[in-house]
């Protein structure tokens, strides 16, 4: 039987450190800003959006809302994101993706100061990652190894299947889990014999966009998943990458859906947002 992973209770541990840092840097006279930009009405980014938002408002970060039409053209939203390149006032930029589909999403991350990449999807972030350099960390992979850790589950010397090569999770997660000495494998659609491949896996960490995928055949007894998917079923609940049900009494820790890796993305937005302060 499995033991659950309280991403709920791990995020707002984060948030809490967050809130007293803010307070210390009120009482200094420095307030944190983070704009956040949304183009478009894409329901889901507005549930996100609307999550990101109040997150601040818990953590005493001041929170400055661009919602844009889905007809601002590439340039008035380059131009926008210059502006607050450039208000000292800003601490951080957050566009939520995804874009509509006629503005190029790399070169509007890409605009973003490297110094208020607060979402770490820059290639400065990720190159700094990739080098072990100091930089911001992308939030879902981030906060994948605070729950780890702050589980006390051992990474080092640990094999690791990431299954997903996004450069949202997938990437950076293999990343910082090499960082932290684990043996990591990168799987993908493409992948001959994944389940073999997963079943290598101590730390198993599926983002593969497709519910409930992930079955006990993938998992090796005893090994820890997280599970980054979110998806509504057919009875319009809330599941995930794994079913859940049929890996549980299989795993030594898991992530619920919902409850699990979701909480911890926001989590690691404010982190992210006072880290250099
Ligand atoms: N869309 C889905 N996840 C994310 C995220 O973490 N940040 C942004 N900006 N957009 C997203």
């Amino acid at each position: 039987m499995a033991n659950i992973i309280d991403g709920k209770a791990i995020s707002l541990q984060i948030k809490d450190e967050v809130k007293a840092k803010t307070a210390r840097l009120k009482e200094a006279g420095i307030e944190i800003c983070l704009a956040v930009i949304q183009v478009g009405t894409d329901p889901a980014s507005s549930v996100y959006v609307g999550n990101k938002k109040k997150a601040c408002e818990y953590c005493g970060i001041r929170s400055e809302s661009y919602e844009l039409p889905e007809e601002t053209t590439e340039d008035e939203l380059i131009g926008l994101i210059e502006r607050l390149n450039s208000d000292t006032a800003v601490n951080g930029i957050l566009v939520q993706l995804p874009l509509p589909s006629h503005i190029n999403e790399d070169r509007v991350i890409m605009t973003i100061d490297p110094s208020k990449d607060v979402d770490g999807f820059s290639v400065n972030s990720v190159g700094a990652l990739c080098i072990g350099r100091k930089g911001f960390r992308s939030c879902t992979p981030a906060g994948i190894i605070e729950l780890l850790k702050r589980s006390n589950i051992e990474i080092t010397g640990k094999e690791c299947v990431v299954i997903g090569r996004s450069n949202i999770v997938g990437k950076p997660m293999a990343l910082m889990m090499l960082q932290e000495n684990a043996t990591v494998t990168i799987a993908h659609s493409k992948t001959a014999d994944l389940k073999s491949v997963a079943k290598r896996a101590d730390i198993l960490i599926v983002a593969v966009g497709k519910p409930k995928m992930i079955t006990s055949e993938y998992v090796k007894d005893g090994a820890v998943v997280i599970d980054v998917g979110i998806h509504r079923n057919e009875n319009n609940k809330l599941c995930g990458d794994v079913d859940y049900d049929d890996v549980f009494d299989k795993c030594s820790y898991i992530t619920p859906v919902p409850g699990g890796v979701g909480p911890m993305t926001i989590a690691m937005l404010m982190y992210n947002c006072v880290v250099n302060m």
